[in-house]
């Protein structure tokens, strides 16, 4: 039995900031630091109308109806979100409510739940539906999956140049269309505290020593998928999506990631002539050196042309919705996947029955890595994607403008502003009920 992600579909905030134009020369910053630097230009923001559970509806909805879902087919409903505005009731009942209203049928039987573990906690939900099915406790149900944030850093932050907000909703289910899951799995996890938001909405965030962090568990988490049976050939793989804060974080573990896989392979054996054999540990008597000599010969790896056609080949094309869109905290690696499939459509590449390497990171702190097999009917499903659209209709946000948004989306702070676009066929945020419950509505 094979199971997967069936059908995905992807909601973007509805407004734009333009990182390098507006942003930067705000900040009275050098463009080059977004374009090149971080490898961002714009980021999507939600609307007044638009949070977690309406992007999260949204995306949802949109699925549903073109995978003629009914809720009776649905066994399972989890929302991945580090945005939640509730310590109990989870979004996911919030999310249900949305869809109550447009469906004929209840979720009544689907079991509700919100997974919590910041960015990685979109595949542990896809992990735990898939355990679900294979237990065969779904009933010949199908689970929808929803990763959901809005990534937004408090004013100043050096974060706040990574912002993002939208969602992504999977459905996972026997039989997939898109993505198979592999059996191996690799995990890298330690108690950190380098991003964390305790009962507050915007992070408290080391952010040099999140990357730092990032690599480290990525590193860890790689060698545990190899030792429990995955193969790490970088050639075994036709595209790796990482979980990408932004794109620059992604190329630093890239190159990182296939130093480590191709050690001790032809390709190691291939590339020596150019740069030498990798450094090793072992003929090294101070540890400090052994890393000056790794990092270097790392620098060199990245200018090869061997690892510049794999990079352009398997990673590049995942990145081209990141670039517009910034962090999406839960979704960025399902983000990721997505745009790496869209590139590859584009470009007529004939993925069926090939591997993708996922690899996602939550801060505080763990990476997990696990292969998928891409599915024969791929193409159709990614065809059917419509965020090229979505991106080209955001409205484009002036700096004050932006100021203003910002506070809106801060749950600790009450605002009462006019969106700058209208929704239309969509569900939205319409005010609190009488025990601090948020509402909504849907607006045909
Ligand atoms: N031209 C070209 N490149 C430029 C440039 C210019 N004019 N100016 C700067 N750059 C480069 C810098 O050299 C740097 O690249 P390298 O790291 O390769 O040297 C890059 O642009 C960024 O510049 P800075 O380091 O000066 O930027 P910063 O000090 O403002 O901070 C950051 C960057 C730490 C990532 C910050 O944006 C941040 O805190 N982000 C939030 C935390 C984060 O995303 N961490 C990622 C790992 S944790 C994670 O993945 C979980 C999650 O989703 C949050």
């Amino acid at each position: 039995m094979e199971v997967g992600i069936d059908g995905i579909e992807i909601w973007t905030g509805k407004l734009e900031l333009d990182l390098p134009g507006t942003f930067a020369s705000a900040k009275g910053e050098d463009p080059g630091k977004y374009t090149e630097g971080l490898g961002l230009y714009t980021s999507s923001l939600p609307d007044a109308y638009e949070d977690i559970v309406t992007m999260a509806a949204n995306a949802a909805h949109r699925l549903l109806r073109r995978k003629n879902v009914q809720p009776a087919d649905i066994g399972r409903i989890d929302v991945a979100t580090e945005s939640a505005f509730d310590n109990s009731k989870p979004v996911s009942t919030y999310v249900a409510g949305c869809l109550d209203q447009v469906f004929d049928g209840e979720f009544r039987h689907a079991n509700k739940g919100e997974r919590k573990f910041a960015c990685v906690s979109g595949t542990q939900a896809l992990d735990d539906a898939h355990n679900w099915i294979r237990a065969r406790r779904n009933r010949a149900r199908a689970a929808l999956i929803i990763a959901t944030d809005t990534a937004l850093y408090a004013r100043d932050d050096p974060g706040e140049a990574t912002q993002g907000g939208g969602a992504v909703a999977m459905l996972v289910d026997e039989d997939p269309d898109l993505v198979s899951f592999g059996t191996p799995q690799g995990i890298g996890s330690v108690d950190e505290t380098d991003f964390l938001k305790p009962n507050q909405q915007f992070p408290s965030v080391d952010g040099k020593r999140s990357m730092q962090v990032y690599l480290a568990r990525m590193r860890e988490a790689l060698q545990d998928f190899a030792r429990n049976g995955g193969n790490t050939h970088p050639e075994n793989f036709t595209l790796v999506p990482f979980h990408t804060p932004f794109p620059g974080m992604v190329r630093k573990a890239a190159a990182l990631g296939f130093r480590h896989c191709v050690r001790d392979t032809e390709v190691e054996e291939q590339l020596a002539d150019e740069i030498g054999r990798q450094p090793r540990p072992e003929a090294f008597d101070q540890q400090e050196t052994y890393f000056e000599a790794i990092k270097s010969y790392t620098e060199e790896l990245r200018h090869t042309s061997t690892y510049q056609e794999w990079y352009e080949r398997t990673v590049e094309p995942t990145l081209c919705i990141s670039r517009e869109v910034g962090n999406w905290y839960t979704g960025s690696v399902h983000v990721a996947r997505a745009a790496g499939l869209q590139e590859a459509l584009v470009a007529n590449r004939n993925l069926a029955g090939t591997s993708l390497l996922v690899a996602s990171y939550g801060s505080g702190a763990q990476a997990e890595i696990h292969a998928e097999t891409v599915q024969p009917g791929w193409r159709e499903e990614i065809r059917q994607l419509n965020i090229d659209e979505q991106l080209d209709s955001r409205y484009e946000l002036s700096f004050e403008e932006y100021e203003a948004i910002h506070d809106v989306h801060n749950h600790d702070e009450s605002t009462d502003m006019e969106p700058f676009t209208t929704p239309h066929g969509e569900f939205v945020f319409d005010g609190w009920g009488r025990m601090g419950e948020r509402e909504y509505s849907y607006v045909e």
